[in-house]
This record gives C-alpha cells, sequence and structure tokens, in this order.
C-alpha cells in the first residue's frame, strides 16, 4: 500500500470511529470532547495524520488533504446535528405537555349570607329605598341615646356592648344609622342601611360577636301602620313566594312605639303538595318613637315612619334550612359549594 492510500485508509478508520463517539454521546460535554479529540487543531487525531503529509511528494499531497477536509466536514455536520438534538430535548423537557387533558374551571359562588342581602336589596331597591351606611365604631348617643335608649337601660349594659379606649362603642346594631340619616337629610327617607355590627355573645349555633344587620327606616308625612305592614308583607312575598303571609307580634324596642317582631309564614313545596311551615321570626320593626324623631331634629308633629332591622344571615337559615350560624363563618368549601360555584 502506497503511503497515500494507508494515510487515506486511516482518515476513513478515524472518520468511522469518530462518527460512532458522537453517536454515542448523551450529553453537550460529551459532545465537546469527541470534538476536541478528533478535530482539534494541534492535539487532535486528524491534525495527528496530517503530519505524515510532510513524507509525500507535492503531487500527492492534495489527495490527502481533500480526503481530510471531507472528512472533517462530515464529522462537524455529524456534530451539529447531534447538539441540536440535544438542545430540542432539554427544551422540551421543560416545556408544558400539550395533550394533557384540560382542568375544570372551579366557579366561585356568592356567599349564601351575601346572597340573602343582595335579594333583600334588590326588594327594597324597587320599592324606592335607597342604601346609607353609618361608621362601627360609634358613640353611646348614636346607638343609644338618640334611639330613645338611657345609658342605664338593659339594652345599653356594658355587658352586651364592646366599649372602646377614650368612650366609643362598636355599635351593637344598625339603628345609629337611622339618626345619622335624619340629621344630614330632610324627609321623605327611605333607606336600607346594612353593615356589621358587635356585641358580647358567645359562639354558638345561634349567636356570633359580629354578624351582619339591615336597618330599614321610612319616614314621611302621613306614614301609618297601613304603610308599614304593607311594606313589609311586600317584602316576605317577593323574598319567600306568594304565598307567605306575616305576623306582627307585640313587642318592645325602645325607638319604637308600637314595637312588633316580625314573623313569616311560608308555603313549601312537599311530596304530598304545598304546605305551610310554622311562624318564623324574621325581624324587629315598628312606628318610629316620636323621641327619635325629636332627637333627629325633625318634626314628630308633621312626620311619621317605620322602622325594622334584620338579620340577613338568620334569613338566610331560615331560607335555606341551615341549623348552625357558624357554618356560614367557617368558609368550608363543602358547605359554601351547595349554593353554587364549585365545580
Ligand atoms: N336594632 C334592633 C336590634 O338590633 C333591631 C330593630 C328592631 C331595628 C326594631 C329596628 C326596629 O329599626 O324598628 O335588635
Amino acid at each position: 500500500m502506497s503511503d497515500v492510500d494507508s494515510l487515506i485508509t486511516r482518515l476513513r478508520d478515524l472518520e468511522t470511529e469518530a462518527l460512532a463517539a458522537v453517536d454515542a454521546a448523551h450529553a453537550s460535554d460529551a459532545l465537546e470532547t469527541v470534538r476536541i479529540e478528533y478535530l482539534g487543531r494541534k492535539e487532535g487525531r486528524i491534525s495527528g495524520v496530517l503530519r505524515g503529509l510532510g513524507a509525500l511528494g507535492p503531487e500527492e499531497r492534495p489527495r490527502v488533504g481533500q480526503e481530510a477536509n471531507r472528512v472533517k466536514a462530515a464529522l462537524e455536520e455529524r456534530l451539529a446535528v447531534a447538539e441540536a438534538t440535544l438542545a430540542a430535548a432539554e427544551e422540551a423537557q421543560g416545556a408544558p405537555d400539550l395533550t394533557l387533558p384540560s382542568r375544570m374551571p372551579r366557579l366561585g359562588g356568592i356567599h349564601p349570607v351575601s346572597r340573602a342581602m343582595d335579594e333583600i336589596w334588590s326588594i327594597f331597591r324597587t320599592m324606592g329605598f335607597t342604601r346609607a351606611r353609618g361608621p362601627e365604631a360609634e358613640t353611646e348617643w348614636y346607638n343609644f341615646e338618640a334611639l330613645n335608649t338611657p345609658l342605664d337601660h338593659p339594652a345599653a349594659d356594658e355587658q352586651d356592648t364592646l366599649y372602646l379606649e377614650g368612650g366609643g362603642l362598636l355599635r351593637s346594631h344598625t339603628s345609629p344609622v337611622q339618626i345619622r340619616t335624619m340629621l344630614a337629610h330632610e324627609p321623605p327617607i327611605r333607606i336600607l342601611a346594612p353593615g356589621w355590627v358587635h356585641r358580647r355573645d358567645t359562639y354558638d349555633a345561634t349567636h356570633t360577636p359580629t354578624f351582619l344587620q339591615i336597618e330599614g327606616l321610612v319616614v314621611d308625612e302621613g306614614v301609618t301602620f297601613v304603610d308599614f305592614k304593607a311594606t313589609l308583607a311586600e317584602f316576605a312575598r317577593r323574598y319567600w313566594g306568594e304565598g307567605t303571609r306575616i305576623r306582627l307580634r307585640p313587642s318592645f324596642f325602645p325607638f319604637t312605639e308600637p314595637s312588633a317582631e316580625v314573623d313569616v309564614k311560608r308555603v313549601v313545596d312537599a311530596p304530598e303538595g304545598p304546605v305551610e311551615t310554622d311562624w318564623l321570626e324574621i325581624m324587629g320593626a315598628g312606628m318610629v318613637d316620636p323621641n327619635v324623631l325629636e332627637a333627629a331634629e325633625i318634626d314628630p308633629d308633621r312626620y311619621s315612619g317605620f322602622a325594622f332591622g334584620m338579620g340577613p344571615a338568620r334569613i338566610a337559615m331560615l331560607k335555606y334550612g341551615v341549623t348552625d350560624l357558624r357554618t356560614f363563618f367557617e368558609s368550608d368549601v363543602r358547605f359554601l359549594s351547595q349554593f353554587g360555584g364549585g365545580r
């Protein structure tokens, strides 16, 4: 074998070996090692073969040179393909798998007490009521005295009320919003005042120390007990359904005279047909006491009115058959998702 042929054979053997080494490498540093071993300028094995060119005649050198270039190009190309394949595989590992089944969206739901608030509000709104608000930190005067409740009255007892440093208190009901509204606006007044109230109560199935109330107040010339009863009866029918009846039981509140507890009797569907429920108490109410009008600088000889206060959580309990008030506060989705939302 001539020297040329033996050099060419060595180049081809190197080519076979190098391509196999590329195929066996599965990381970019392994590919780099192959590159240096075969293609390195000084120490590379192809360069090593070409050192034998010096022993050849000038007319023989180009054949070997050409073969060396072909082998180098083939190896470069195989290395480039291997590097690209490796990069694509690495990228795909971090990328999302678009063939996975999609997750169902979780739908939020309106909290049952918020829903009761919204429904109550939307009924009174169509009857011409507007919304009013007042502060949760109140004074004794707004919370009690202006509402015809002397501070030595049991309702004003420190037992029930959370006092703040400096003489203020957390309002124990939304009724002070009546006073604030009447002081700020001339009649006619028709407001609904929702908000949080606070009492020193235990946390049990029927009490929570903090709860929502909705206050209603109507003051105008010539407002009578008929307007009072008709308004509440209409509310009850719209909220609980056409067949619903209301009953007023005589009661006492310092800020109304006469005062009443309002009960509803609903008609519910049963397997044997529609049946009436027991009477359920839904709110306290009454005709605004003239002393309250006077405290709020409204002339009781010219104006009269009625007021009512209810707890939307209690209303929601009655509407949805919930027996423990605390479930409304515990944010357990198994409970809440029964009222809509969830999957
Ligand atoms: N403020 C009363 C309470 O918290 C509820 C109430 C009763 C409000 C009668 C009224 C009303 O406006 O007329 O127990």
